[in-house]
């Protein structure tokens, strides 16, 4: 096996990792619902709240215009992050659901009429869903859904013949949160493009874990949480592509967004902050920019290479299983990222993570907020094992060593 990240440097950052749990060491494969925390974002925020805090944009003094500074020269580095190209098309959010959240309310209610389509998969988090519902019923505007096949893609061929001059909003997940797939956004943007429609990118799971370059994917909006790529959480960004951002009302009015206001009217400031109303999350965006600080010295392109290796490894081992755990989604890890959704025959979903549990074993079970997907899979449930860049072999091999006992146990 190659190696492409130096594991054991990475892990000191992480002293969590050195915690025994239920008298085992701790095997943490849940970071798709959230990632761990190095010693340098914590310290970071410590930092900034202990000995350097003040609000920002509010004052002339002098703390106050050093937080400034730090906070947008952190949007600077969160823009050439994902190569947007400037910063003010980052704004910061609470995480993806708010994200999402303010695009469906400032620009699908501004842009959706009654008839319009918007199109989603049945993959989706709810987070990508249920704005988009309330938002149909405001507007009258229809929601349509892609369909999975067999392997876990979404049928590219349905996305082509679904996608007509109704369709103004494709809002789609990057990869998946239960399958791992990871989806071929440019390919529906040069679609959705065609007919004049944009494209709504959750990049939840697929920005802490791979290189974007929003340019190069020719997407409209990303949306992406601090709290999943190594950030605090309570942060979050929505990139909105230049050329929109004049076409996007803020969802959120009040402090700090506006250039001036009378008692019957207002004007907003420029964006990005005409859509930061209120005090910001301030560390949070400088803890994330510390984390995106500490993913860029590793290299993304290291990050996938890893995740590819240990994924690769995770299915292969699980293949040995067959017929006692079905496990969902791709199975080349070309197309799929470090998530690994998989039941036990016969097992409730939620009694093998508690017997994973008791093997120090951290994982995510139950529908994942994604109950469409699951209803598509005729599954009540499924155990949700995800990868990051502390992630061993060794630790997928207590994983299956542990399916191997629960397994055993349950044939006996
Ligand atoms: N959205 C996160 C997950 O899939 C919480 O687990």
């Amino acid at each position: 096996m190659m190696c492409f990240l130096n594991i054991n440097e990475i892990r000191k950052d992480f002293p969590i990792l050195e915690r025994k749990i239920r008298g085992k060491s701790l095997v943490y494969l849940d970071s798709a619902a959230s990632s761990l925390k190095p010693i340098q974002v914590v310290e970071a925020i410590r930092e900034f709240y202990l000995i350097e805090y003040s609000n920002i944009h509010r004052g002339v003094h002098y703390l106050s215009q050093s937080a400034t500074s730090r906070y947008e020269e952190s949007r600077e580095k969160i823009a050439k992050f994902i190569n947007a190209h400037s910063s003010e098309e980052i704004i910061f959010t609470y995480g993806t659901t708010d994200s999402l959240n303010m695009l469906a309310y400032g620009y699908g209610l501004r842009v959706l009429k009654p008839g319009d389509k918007i199109l989603l998969t049945i993959m989706e988090h709810h987070s990508n869903i249920l704005p988009w519902m309330y938002i149909s019923t405001l507007t009258g505007a229809k929601i349509d859904y892609i369909d999975i096949t067999d392997e876990g893609e979404i049928d590219y061929d349905e996305l082509d013949e679904k996608i007509n001059e109704k369709t103004k909003i494709v809002s789609i997940t990057h990869m998946s949160n239960v399958l791992g797939t990871i989806i071929d956004v440019k390919k529906i943007a040069k679609k959705i493009h065609e007919v004049g429609g944009v494209i709504i990118v959750d990049g939840a799971q697929s920005v802490p874990h791979m290189p974007i370059n929003v340019r190069e994917l020719e997407i409209d909006f990303l949306a992406f949480s601090g709290h999943k790529m190594l950030g605090p959480t309570g942060i979050g960004v929505l990139w909105i592509k230049r050329d929109l951002l004049d076409d996007m009302h803020p969802p959120r009015l009040g402090g700090g967004s506006i250039r001036d206001v009378t008692l019957d009217d207002f004007t907003f400031l420029d964006p990005p902050h005409r859509f930061e109303a209120g005090t910001p999350n301030i560390a949070g965006v400088i803890g994330l920019a510390r984390a995106v600080e500490y993913l860029e010295k590793i290299g993304m392109n290291n990050v996938r290479r890893h995740e590819e290796e240990l994924t690769s490894y995770a299915l292969k081992e699980l293949d040995r299983f067959k017929g006692q755990i079905d496990v969902y989604g791709p199975s080349s890890v070309s197309i799929r990222g470090g998530i690994i959704a998989f039941n036990v025959k016969g097992l409730d979903p939620n009694m093998v993570g508690g017997l994973l549990d008791s093997f120090g074993i951290a994982v995510r079970t139950g529908k994942h907020c994604a109950h469409p997907l699951h209803q598509r899979l005729s599954i009540d449930g499924s155990v949700r094992a995800s990868i990051y860049i502390y992630n061993t072999k060794e630790e997928i091999a207590l994983l299956t060593s542990a399916l191997e006992e629960i397994t055993n146990a349950t044939i006996r």
